[in-house]
């Protein structure tokens, strides 16, 4: 039985996206139906088709009780909304349905695994929120709650651990059809945990053990938790809140953190071997995974973050997309990341200028657009000294740019959306270290409309940034103070 909040959340969707045109939105991420959107949730493969929920304010475009967000896919690049499916509408959840994660059931069902939020009055006058897991089951489309939700609560944890901060369950079934689920956790510290739950049957669960502990190295709590198998080792992956920054690595605030290393599933309990930001730009938080059918592993990101959220204004009708869908994949100990490769499909007009060498500024013939796939590879021209400074700049006209800028001699790579139609005084403004051993930079910038993702040295970087200047806005231009030879490749990325 859909409740009350939860028929009027689909009559309210329904009735307001008509508001939205399409080319106001991305073509090939998926934005918010209406209001406001972040974490992804429950991304999954179920019934053949890929689905995707996400934490959903459909009445404002800002923050406001959670609901679940519907969107379906048969490539992962084109989205259909479906309704809302779940509204916070019971004694555990009224005050939020959270982030959490989604798997099929042996009988054809699908299963929601999310965190109730609840609102408690606390002796000294203030509210603290309780959280604890909770679930639904349904058809693709609708979805109960479990009558004996919740399924995980204040019993379950570990000593020392907050029952205020418990949260976005990621459950998965292993091959002997048992199930599993990490969760965010604030223990005694005031850091953050990854605690390990396990189940026959995805309905009864048990606190297995602390999967593993943040000790205050990264950041305090630690949100969104992700375990999976990649190239024969593990990968936790995990959004951390009130970083530190360490060199040019980790940055203040909100971050997303990858470790690798190893899980051993008869302790419950990870090792890691090495640590990593997972987007080096501004724009990104709290990613969620899937295995493909044919194997990928494939990862979707909130393009925004807490800190540096690029608020619009309260007329604007949306608010929040996803990344693109990026593969991963280890290569010499590292996290890489590539454009979901069925985006190469949606390629047409290919302009392509090869060893072009020039200094100052330069435009190209045929190379501007707003959804565009360009390639970049950047040298000191031919027995010239390395040049200074190299920036690429884009979605630009006379009032507007987002560029990119590298200076070998620090091998500092930076992002700059200064100019990117931003109306707040947040952060614009990012740096990584990008390597240039081969004496090469190369770049792969996808657009779509709002947003630019830079894939740095065939992904061993990426930096995602959204951009709100107007469409007009799509020119390119190259600058160097030195001499450089560049090949330029663009594809203009078809709409459907
Ligand atoms: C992360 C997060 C989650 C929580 C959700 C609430 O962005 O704070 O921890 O479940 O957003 O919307």
């Amino acid at each position: 039985m859909t409740s009350q909040t939860l028929r009027e959340a689909r009559k309210y969707e329904e009735a307001s996206e008509k508001f939205i045109k399409k080319d106001e939105r991305p073509d090939f991420h998926l934005s918010v139906r209406t209001g406001w959107l972040n974490d992804p949730n429950g991304f999954s493969y179920y019934k053949g088709k890929y689905h995707m929920f996400y934490q959903y304010h459909p009445y404002e475009s800002k923050w406001g009780p959670m609901h679940w967000g519907h969107a379906i896919s048969d490539d992962l690049l084109h989205w259909e909304y479906l309704p809302a499916a779940l509204a916070p509408d019971e004694a555990y959840d009224r005050d939020g349905c959270f982030s959490g994660s989604a798997v099929a059931l042996p009988d054809g069902r699908q299963l929601l695994m999310y965190t109730g939020v609840l609102k408690e009055h606390q002796a000294n006058g203030t509210y603290c929120e309780v959280q604890t897991q909770c679930i639904a089951v349904g058809d693709g489309t609708d979805y109960e709650k479990y009558v004996q939700n919740p399924v995980i609560s204040e019993k379950d944890l570990p000593e020392g651990a907050s029952r205020f901060d418990f949260r976005d369950p990621k459950i998965w079934q292993k091959e002997d059809g048992t199930y599993c689920c990490v969760i965010g956790s604030r223990p005694a510290d005031g850091s953050g945990q990854i605690l390990l739950y396990t189940s026959p049957d995805g309905f009864e669960w048990k606190f297995k053990n602390i999967l593993f502990s943040n000790n205050n190295r990264f950041g305090k709590m630690w949100e969104c938790p992700d375990l999976f198998k990649l190239d024969g080792k593990w990968v936790l992956l995990t959004s951390p809140q009130d970083m530190l920054p360490k060199g040019l690595e980790y940055h203040n605030g909100n971050g997303t953190l990858c470790l690798i290393g190893e899980f051993d599933e008869e302790k419950g309990v990870f090792k890691e071997e090495h640590n990593q930001t997972v987007d080096y730009g501004i724009d990104f938080y709290a990613p969620q995974t899937i295995l493909t059918p044919d194997g990928r592993r494939v990862m979707i990101g909130w393009m925004q973050n807490w800190d540096t959220c690029n608020m619009r204004s309260a007329e604007e009708k949306w608010f929040g997309q996803m990344s693109l869908p990026r593969e991963l994949f280890i290569k010499n100990g590292r996290l890489y990341q590539k454009p979901l490769k069925e985006l190469e499909q949606k390629r047409c007009n290919k302009v392509v200028h090869k060893n072009r060498t020039f200094s100052g500024e330069i435009t190209l013939e045929g190379i501007k657009g707003r959804r565009i796939d360009l390639e970049l590879n950047i040298r000191p021209a031919n027995g010239q000294n390395l040049y200074q400074k190299f920036a690429v700049r884009f979605a630009k006209n006379d009032k507007y740019h987002t560029s990119l800028s590298f200076r070998p001699w620090e091998s500092v790579l930076k992002v700059d959306r200064k100019f990117s139609g931003s109306r707040r005084a947040i952060i614009h403004q990012r740096r990584c270290l990008a390597d240039t051993r081969d004496k090469e930079l190369k770049l792969r910038i996808i657009l779509d409309r709002f947003s630019a993702e830079i894939f740095v040295n065939d992904g061993e970087q990426v930096l995602s940034v959204t951009m709100y200047t107007e469409q007009a806005a799509d020119g390119i231009s190259f600058f160097t103070d030195g001499s450089v030879e560049i090949d330029v490749v663009k594809y203009d990325l078809l709409a459907n």
